[in-house]
């Protein structure tokens, strides 16, 4: 099977090549860091090896209960939000068919990652009829919007099945030994999950956060696990001019020092929309710290070359941009052709319209070069299991180095918790007393 490719051959009129070459030393020093776990946030490393050491036994536990789920439910609601959901979703969207569920599995549907009254009301409206299972995955177990949910949609679920059927519905993925959702869970003798201590929810889709709403979706999680195991391999096998992984890492923060600092992930398939999503969490949250890091935005093309594409190519002149490119199609649809050729299009019949798609690509890459723009192209041969769990690891070993480069800890985010204290606060939570009259009188000003 073929592998992921990095192309940085656009990046050279902005930088050149002795500066990256130079990165040599620099990286293999990062990478002897998070090896040696010398590094800072060390204890927060067990995504590294993940893809082979993940046991045979763990994946079956997996693929058992997910086959059980999909036997008795039209509907999965995965509820958790950050880490402990843009994984899964982001690899279900990416394999699932544009217009229609995969055949034979159950509609999956996520919740707990917004506060909106309308999504979670239409939510339990939409489920009324439907024989739905939940999984809930919260690795603190007292996130507020997953927590919030999961007591609407288990209320929902206990007045219309019963509490003892509705035991047998509900997976939880939570610590093995803290928090609210374990203390409940085994209360409740839910099926359970554990997160391992030293894997933070960003770096946890091939774990069962991601691995068990995407074995319930009908995908091939030991394919997915495959992609993630080759480009781990690729990773310490490669040179460093070889080596996509050091390449990328290298590339970013080189850009980043010559004030890019701005990166758009691009992709030219809207089913690549989460994958975008899951990323912008993975580098956003690992990098932006002690008021430093690259901001990480997204676009989808050709869509957005008609709105963002004017800022692109003559805004700021702060961004790079890496494209997520598709090179084999699924299905084939070619223009055809048209007798009285009002639209002029004749001159594209025939030809796959993955053809427009890949010329609006290189042209746009072209242009964008043109105007200041250094792009990285990274190929994906197809759409598939296998390609994905390769993507998923090179973000997140290319993320943990990019990380060390800047000298943060890439695996905290202590920044989450600012508009946590002010809502919990405003909310009057017990505990929060102080703070509350404070909040109210400065919400009150604006
Ligand atoms: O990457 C992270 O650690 C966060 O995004 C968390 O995943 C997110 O805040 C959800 O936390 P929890 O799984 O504890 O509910």
């Amino acid at each position: 099977m073929e592998n992921i490719q990095i192309d940085i051959s656009n990046i050279f009129p902005f930088i050149q090549l002795e500066e990256l070459n130079a990165y040599k030393a620099l990286i293999n020093k990062k990478v002897q860091m998070l090896n040696e776990k010398t590094g800072k946030g060390s204890d927060f490393l067990g995504w590294l090896g993940l893809p082979n050491n993940i046991t045979q036994k763990e994946i079956d536990d997996i693929k058992n209960t997910a086959a059980n789920l999909q036997k008795i439910s039209d509907v999965i609601v995965v509820i958790g939000i950050g880490g402990s959901y843009l994984g899964a979703r982001a690899v279900i969207e990416a394999l699932s068919p544009h217009f229609k569920k995969k055949t034979n599995a159950p509609e999956i549907i996520f919740a707990g990652h917004n506060l909106s009254e309308d999504y979670h009301h239409e939510l339990t409206e939409y489920l009324k009829d439907k024989d739905f299972s939940i999984i809930v995955i919260s690795k603190s177990g007292t996130t507020t919007e997953p927590a919030i949910a999961f007591r609407i949609l288990r209320k929902e679920l206990e007045e219309k099945i019963g509490k003892s059927a509705s035991q047998q519905r509900i997976v939880a993925i939570t610590d093995a030994q803290q928090g609210a959702l374990r203390t409940l869970a085994n209360q409740e003798h839910y099926k359970t999950f554990a997160i391992a201590d030293d894997i933070g929810g960003r770096y946890s889709v091939l774990t069962p956060v991601g691995l068990l709403p995407i074995a319930c979706a009908g995908f091939n999680i030991d394919e997915l696990i495959n992609g993630a195991k080759k480009m781990l391999e690729l990773s310490v096998a490669e040179s460093f001019d070889k080596n996509p992984v050091y390449q990328y890492a290298a590339i970013r923060h080189l850009l980043y020092q010559k004030g890019k600092n701005i990166e758009i992930l691009a992709n030219y398939d809207l089913r690549l929309n989460f994958i975008a999503e899951w990323w912008k969490q993975l580098f956003g949250e690992s990098e932006g710290k002690e008021h430093q890091g690259i901001f990480p935005a997204s676009v989808s093309f050709t869509t957005d070359l008609h709105s963002l594409g004017q800022y692109i190519q003559e805004g700021l002149r702060n961004i790079f941009e890496t494209v997520l490119s598709i090179e084999t199609t699924h299905g084939q649809l070619k223009i055809p052709s048209d007798k009285d050729n009002f639209d002029k299009l004749n001159y594209l019949a025939g030809k796959p319209i993955d053809f427009v798609n890949k010329m609006a690509e290189k042209g746009t890459m072209l242009a964008h070069v043109d105007g200041g723009v250094p792009n990285i192209k990274i190929t994906i041969p197809k759409l598939s299991e296998f390609s994905i769990g390769q993507l998923l690891y090179f973000f997140e070993k290319s993320c943990a180095i990019s990380g060390y480069l800047l000298g943060i800890n890439p695996f905290n985010q202590p920044g989450v918790e600012a508009y946590k204290k002010n809502m919990f606060a405003l909310l009057g939570k017990p505990g929060f007393e102080k703070e509350t009259e404070d909040m109210r009188q400065r919400v009150k000003k604006h």
